[in-house]
């Protein structure tokens, strides 16, 4: 283990401290007596003189062929696979997630570099016909600028990288401003992009609070596009600040995703998605199955089975490799989710496990809490409304698959969704209608791949969506062009005019 060390932002190609001289301690939320380092307490200025060495930066960097801005990439990816063990650990150090997945964090923002820059060499245009004769008509995308990537604590490399890979890409360049739970993670991140040769100013990394620093950031004049993944509650301030200036805008906000496990389903495969998915990353995924609704007639089989796995799941620092659950990320996040426990009991909720904060051996140090599971869970209750973002998980009953296509659709959010069935016709029906982003069938609602569009319906986003194709739609603006080489001025809807 490294001795504690004070990191620095990234400005202009340089690792520099902040204006503030000011820093602020990162500890492992599994146990509080380790002091994963000290970073920069930034502040407006620094958040300046970021934004001003991007905007210095992008000319020459969007006039890069994209091939070339792609061969960086590439190099990126192979930097970050080389380094993955020990980014890995330092992951789980600073968020608490086990080491497996803090390898499949990693690997994720590995497998966005390979993807993303292979868009270097494609990022495809349109030609289609002109109406008039010896013309052509053309589109293509162009960089939007200056983009402010704010992201969250639960995937402190991937989430990064599905903002910054693309958007350097697409010529644009960046400043990141990771949450303040994981910032070790970005540093890591960033180095890597400077061993990668990419050039100084197209990076830029502040560290600091949502107030001191997102907030300039995204009220900047000269950033062009802001990019958040976060709470519903702080992307409604990040959409009415960009709406001030017409900057763009993607949000990737709260879920509250359901699994539906009918009758016909295969209950230990249901059992199985549903542990991985409520109790995976301790919950704190918005991804994460938050609902589970179960068929009447599997329900009392289902539970017990649920319930018992449940018991057997090891809570404790995700550095040990035999634990399967980590803490929660902080205190403030472990109140949140005691808070929905009384929530929960007081709504008329049946405790079927759980709902205590872990202490004593082991967990004394660390903001552990039981996985907890809630059952005769009424559609209404807040429990089954409100986003937790932890280990706790409710089950709701459904007589039809009609119904529970219902129940699963009663919420502000749709990010993702699953069903277990063996019913192909069942299956079907759901995938249609269940509103939700993402969707699996026979497989938990965790587990997007880079390859395919990430992102929710309904108060999850703002209609954008990451990762595969579908990211450049965020990080570019079309542009249409026509040559006209008749050598004649030719007038459209008026020259084409027919006899
Ligand atoms: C998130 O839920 O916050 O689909 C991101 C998944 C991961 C990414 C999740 N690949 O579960």
């Amino acid at each position: 283990m490294e001795s504690p060390r004070t990191y620095t932002n990234f400005i202009d190609g340089a690792w520099t401290e902040s204006t503030t001289r000011e820093t602020f301690e990162n500890r492992n939320p599994a146990d509080r007596d380790d002091l994963v380092g000290r970073f920069q307490k930034s502040g407006p200025e620094d958040v300046n003189r970021a934004v001003a060495s991007a905007k210095k930066a992008l000319p020459a960097w969007r006039a890069m062929p994209a091939p070339r801005r792609a061969e960086m990439l590439y190099r990126l990816g192979q930097i970050l696979m080389d380094r993955k063990e020990a980014l890995a650990r330092d992951m789980t150090r600073e968020m608490g997630k086990v080491l497996n997945e803090t390898r499949g964090d990693v690997q994720e923002a590995i497998d966005t570099a390979f993807y993303a820059a292979g868009e270097g060499r494609r990022m495809f245009g349109e030609t289609v016909p002109a109406e008039l004769p010896n013309k052509w008509a053309m589109s293509m995308r162009v960089p939007v600028g200056v983009c402010g990537l704010i992201t969250p604590w639960n995937f402190p490399m991937a989430i990064p990288s599905w903002k910054l890979i693309p958007a350097l890409v697409c010529g644009n360049t960046v400043i990141l401003k990771p949450a303040t739970d994981t910032p070790v993670s970005s540093v890591h991140f960033v180095k890597a992009c400077e061993d990668a040769g990419i050039p100084a100013g197209v990076v830029n990394l502040v560290t600091g609070t949502g107030q001191a620093v997102g907030s300039p950031l995204m009220n900047h004049p000269d950033v062009a596009l802001v990019s958040f993944t976060g709470s519903t509650e702080v992307g409604r301030s990040v959409n009415r600040a960009c709406a001030e200036s017409f900057k763009r805008c993607s949000l990737e906000m709260g879920g509250k995703n359901a699994i539906i496990v009918m009758d016909d389903a295969d209950l230990e495969l249901a059992v199985d998605g549903c542990l991985w998915g409520a109790f995976g990353t301790t919950g704190q995924r918005c991804t994460a199955t938050s609902r589970i609704i179960v068929h009447k007639k599997a329900m009392a089989e289902f539970v017990e089975r649920f319930v018992a796995r449940t018991r057997e799941l090891r809570v404790g620092s995700g550095l040990d490799e035999s634990v399967q659950m980590g803490p929660t990320i902080n205190e403030s996040q472990l109140k949140t989710v005691e808070s929905y426990v009384e929530i929960g009991l007081r709504e008329g909720a049946k405790l079927a496990n759980g709902g205590h904060r872990l202490t004593g051996k082991g967990h004394d140090k660390g903001t552990f809490h039981e996985p907890t599971i809630f059952t005769g869970v009424k559609p209404a209750m807040r429990l089954a409304q409100e986003e937790i973002f932890g280990p706790v998980v409710s089950v709701l009953e459904a007589g039809s698959a009609d119904e529970a296509i219902a129940i699963a659709n009663g919420t502000i959010y749709g990010l993702s969704g699953a069903i277990y069935t063996r019913d192909v016709n069942t299956a079907f029906r759901a995938m249609r209608d269940v509103e939700a982003g993402i969707f699996y069938v026979n497989a938990p609602t965790i587990g997007a791949e880079v390859q395919l569009p990430f992102g929710g319906v309904k108060q999850t986003g703002n209609g954008h969506r990451e990762a595969a194709w579908t990211v450049l739609d965020i990080f570019t603006e079309w542009k249409s062009i026509y040559v006209d080489f008749s050598g004649s001025l030719q007038r459209a809807q008026i020259d084409t005019e027919r006899d």
